[in-house]
Parts: C-alpha cells; structure tokens; sequence
C-alpha cells in the first residue's frame, strides 16, 4: 500500500513557527515516528511552499497510490487549482489541518478543497496525520 503526506505552504517550519499553535515538534520528527508505526505500508512525505508543485505532485501518484494526505495550509482556503487537481486524480484525497480551523479566524473555515476530498481531519496537532492515515485503512477495508 503506497500513501504519500503533502504538506503547503509554511509547513516546512513546523517546530519553529507559532509555536502555540502547531507545536514544537518538526515534521521529519513526526513523520519519523509515524513511519515506525506503519511497517507494512509505503508511506511517503512531500513539502513544498508552491501551489503547481504541490499540484504536480498531486497528479505523479493520484493514478497509482492509494491515498494522500493533504495539509494544503492556507492554499485550502483559496486554490480551486488544488481543488481541480483533487477531482481529477482516482486516488482518495485527505484534507488534514493540525490547527482546529474553526476556532481561528473565520476565513479559515472556508476550504475550497473539501468538497473534493473524501473527508476532512483538523485540531489534533501533528496527531490529525496519523487519525487521516487511520480513516484512508478504514476506507480501504471497506471498499
Ligand atoms: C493549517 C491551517 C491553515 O489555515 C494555515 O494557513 C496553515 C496550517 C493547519 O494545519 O492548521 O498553514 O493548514
């Protein structure tokens, strides 16, 4: 099984930036350990702070993986490229944000994205990855 994260904008500060908000933990710690948790599944991490490249990605495995992990940062609240690149792959498409959205301010609980991905995950810290790692297995155990 081949999942693959991506990660927008600012995410590469992780650990550095608004620490009361997204934590003080790096990604490539993060994702370290949840790789450990997930031997029999391939699971890849993608970070870029560029709307094309983010959507390139999308479309290198949205024919051939099984799902992706999408923290599109604050491109989800205004790329309906993204979107686009959302509808047209087959792979089912996770919208994750470690903040909760909805407590912040109120532009961030618009997503142009959501309506194209199979379900969304926001407020759980770093954790929201790993429960969007879970729900893509359910989904898979159920088809
Ligand atoms: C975020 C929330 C977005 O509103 C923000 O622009 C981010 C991070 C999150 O993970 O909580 O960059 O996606």
């Amino acid at each position: 099984m081949n999942f693959l994260i991506i990660n927008g904008p600012n995410l590469n500060l992780l650990g550095v930036r608004e620490k009361s908000i997204y934590g003080e933990l790096s990604f490539e710690s993060y994702f370290k350990d949840l790789k450990a948790q997930y031997h029999n599944i391939n699971l890849e991490y993608y970070q870029s702070n560029i709307e094309g490249e983010l959507i390139n990605e999308i479309h290198r495995v949205g024919f051939k993986y099984d799902g992706i992990v999408l923290n599109a940062g604050a491109y989800t609240h205004t790329s309906i490229a993204l979107a686009d690149a959302i509808a047209a792959v087959n792979t089912p498409v996770i919208e994750v944000h470690i903040s909760n959205v909805h407590k912040r301010e109120s532009f961030r609980s618009k997503t142009m994205i959501g309506k194209d991905c199979l379900g969304t995950i926001a407020g759980f810290g770093l954790n929201s990855y790993r429960l969007a790692i879970e729900a893509l297995l359910f989904g898979l155990d159920e088809r």
